[in-house]
């Protein structure tokens, strides 16, 4: 449920787009594997000036596309995630080391990802940090692309073991400069449309746009498998497919916005279950 109707003047163009729907996200219980029970629909983080309730972009989606997520036989995500297990204990780079060298296995991450992203000394750390820099200075390895299935693969495994705790990360102390940074990022008009994600995800969720069902654009379940792409997308990837399509120029995957983003959008979703790997259109 909204708290209030937002006036965007800028959003006329939005208004030709836009098809009201006046609906509310479907009533669909998620529960994986028929024992883990996700919270989709939860009481919004204090810190939301304009939205009462939180839902998990699950609930937006088609039967056919939830009925994916069910059941890990059924989630295309797992295929990646599989090569990510034995990446995991595949020796890689000069130092002659796996990382089943020095962590017993992926489960040594339980609880990380719903954490995630965090300050380490001064910095604001996503997981693609943690693993790149990782394996330059543990393995002196190559370092992984942004979005590519390798890193994502081993970002969504690492993911997984945090699947059905709360999305729980931090926004104040050392954290608060950068979360500031991501929100002011997040209710930015963009591009020639002149929209900011608040625009759609906020003013709009539960309307469709063009075929799609809007969603409140959280990011528990990445990385998402995107159907439409046959593979896994970081939310980086996700963020730029976005801002693109407001017809404007857009930042980096890994820049230093799109982290302080990533913060943000994240902690608008405090509350609901991490869903990783989730399936989306
Ligand atoms: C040479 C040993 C070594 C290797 C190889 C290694 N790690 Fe680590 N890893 C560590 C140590 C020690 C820490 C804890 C200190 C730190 O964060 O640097 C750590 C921390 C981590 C963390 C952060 C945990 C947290 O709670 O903050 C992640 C994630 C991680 N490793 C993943 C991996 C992955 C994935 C690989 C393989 C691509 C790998 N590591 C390879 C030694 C290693
Ligand atoms: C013109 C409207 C529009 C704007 C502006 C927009 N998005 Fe989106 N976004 C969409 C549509 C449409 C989808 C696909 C349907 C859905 O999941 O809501 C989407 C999907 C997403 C998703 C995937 C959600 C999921 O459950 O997989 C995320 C995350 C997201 N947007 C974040 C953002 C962020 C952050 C911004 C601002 C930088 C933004 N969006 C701006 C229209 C928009």
């Amino acid at each position: 449920m909204k708290k209030a109707i937002a006036i965007s003047s800028g959003a006329a163009a939005l208004c030709l787009m836009v098809t009201p729907l006046l609906a509310e996200p479907d009533d669909d219980s998620l529960v994986i594997n028929e024992e883990l029970q996700m919270v989709t629909e939860t009481e919004a983080p204090d810190h939301l000036e304009y939205v009462n309730t939180i839902y998990s972009g699950w609930r937006f989606r088609t039967d056919e596309t939830q009925a994916l997520q069910l059941d890990d036989f059924d989630n295309p995500a797992m295929l990646t995630v599989d090569a990510a297990i034995d990446a995991f204990n595949t020796v890689d780079g000069s130092e002659g080391k796996s990382c089943a060298s020095c962590h017993a296995g992926p489960e040594d991450f339980a609880g990380l990802t719903a954490s995630m992203p965090k300050v380490i000394d001064g910095k604001l750390v996503v997981m693609e940090d943690l693993l790149n820099n990782h394996r330059a200075k543990a393995m002196g390895a190559e370092p992984w692309k942004w979005s590519g299935q390798e890193m994502q693969g081993m970002v969504a495994l690492i993911g997984l073991q945090s699947r059905g705790m709360p999305v729980d990360v931090a926004i104040d102390g050392e954290a608060a400069p950068f979360w500031e940074k991501g929100k002011e990022i997040y209710y930015t008009r963009y591009g020639q449309l002149e929209l900011s994600c608040a625009n759609c995800h906020e003013d709009n969720y539960g309307n469709m746009i063009r075929a799609d069902h809007l969603s409140q654009g959280q990011i528990n379940g990445f990385p998402t498998y995107r159907l439409k792409q046959a593979k896994l997308i970081s939310k980086h990837n996700r963020f730029r497919g976005c801002i693109r399509d407001t017809r404007a120029e857009t930042f980096a995957e890994g820049s230093d916005e799109f982290r302080a983003l990533e913060l943000y959008v994240q902690s608008r979703g405090n509350g609901l279950s991490v869903e990783t790997p989730a399936v989306r259109q």
